[in-house]
């Protein structure tokens, strides 16, 4: 650690000197917060024409293909260099087993050949691996006798995987949770002709509280009822076994490696860039959204201030990238 009295100390050091105006301030800036650090995550929805506010995320809406294509349009204009896409799986298509999944013809696979066909590389797209937008207990895996068993989800999650790099993703995102799945689906993915696919592991995500909104998003917290999911992601307790995660991930062949949530675990963020260099991204997730959103709302915080400072305070911490519901209102703040 810097010994920093060894330096001075006042009268001779006034750090206020740094900050007595704009152009020093700028000079002196240690992180900055761009649009190509934002990941920006999208509600994918049937049909056309289609546009379906989500009440607990104000702002956002669950969008039909068409529709979708119009706000990724605004993405690449706004310098935002990934999106995220989630399904809205129609009840009627929901299983046990989530089958949906691997319907090379679903919801997430169209949205991203359409995206692909228009956009070329102009922008990535990121696809989710985990069951729970199709299955119908609202779990990512496969549940036998009451547990979520590991082994046979891994061999669907590869499947998935797999469709969704044949639909044309640029990048998987497993955030199931499963144990061995990074290291399966690149073994898969591979074996598929799919080398050039990235994986983002979700390597240490925490069984979190601030998940709601997303599950109202999705659809699957009516699903999931009272039901958890303790016994495959993290205790919010947990910050070793988060470097444990990371590192498995990593042996397996993940890319990049993600926190999630952001805000309350900034800790963890900061841990795993400094113990292991490698590209970091962490998830400002749908609770941490609406907490800003409905302060906001009820005119108790500036928004623009306070979401822009939460991104930069990630990027402070370590992370590389941010994935945030906030991408492309940020951007256009950030250009303005
Ligand atoms: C599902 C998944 C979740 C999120 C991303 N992928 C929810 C969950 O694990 O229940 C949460 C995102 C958010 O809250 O914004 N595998």
């Amino acid at each position: 650690m810097t010994d920093f009295l060894s330096r001075g100390s006042y009268p001779q050091t006034r750090l206020r000197r740094l900050r007595r105006a704009p152009w020093i301030r700028d000079l002196v800036t240690e992180h900055r917060l761009t649009a190509s650090d934002l990941i920006w995550p999208l509600f994918v929805l049937d049909g056309q024409g289609r546009s379906e506010p989500v009440t607990s995320l104000p702002g956002v809406s669950r969008l039909s293909i068409d529709r979708l294509l119009e706000e990724v349009s605004k993405a690449v204009d706004m310098g935002i260099r990934l999106i995220a896409l989630f399904p809205v799986t129609p009840p009627d298509l929901k299983t046990p087993d989530g089958d949906e999944a691997l319907n090379g013809n679903n919801l997430i696979c169209r949205a991203t050949q359409a995206i692909r066909q228009r956009f070329g590389d102009k922008i990535g797209v990121m696809c989710d691996v985990a069951l729970d937008p199709y299955t119908s207990h609202g779990q990512d895996g496969l549940v036998r006798d009451g547990y979520v068993v590991n082994d046979e989800t891994v061999a669907v999650l590869c499947q998935q995987a797999v469709v969704q790099a044949q639909a044309g993703a640029d990048m998987i995102a497993p955030s199931d949770m499963m144990d061995g799945r990074i290291g399966a689906i690149r073994q898969q993915l591979d074996a598929h002709g799919f080398q050039q696919v990235l994986i983002m592991s979700y390597a240490a995500k925490y069984a979190s509280a601030y998940y709601g909104p997303f599950r109202d998003a999705v659809g699957s917290k009516s699903s999931l009822g009272s039901g958890d999911k303790k016994t495959y992601q993290m205790q919010p307790s947990a910050s070793d076994e988060a470097m444990h995660e990371v590192a498995l991930d990593l042996a397996e062949g993940a890319d990049i490696v993600m926190v999630k949530p952001g805000m309350p675990y900034l800790d963890i963020v900061s841990r795993v860039k400094r113990e292991f260099h490698v590209p970091t991204a962490v998830y400002q997730v749908s609770g941490e959204y609406a907490m800003l959103a409905a302060a906001a709302q009820n005119g108790w915080l500036d928004l623009r201030a306070c979401v822009l400072e939460s991104l930069l305070a990630f990027k402070r911490a370590g992370a590389d990238m941010i994935l945030t519901y906030y991408a492309l209102q940020a951007a256009q703040w950030l250009s303005e």
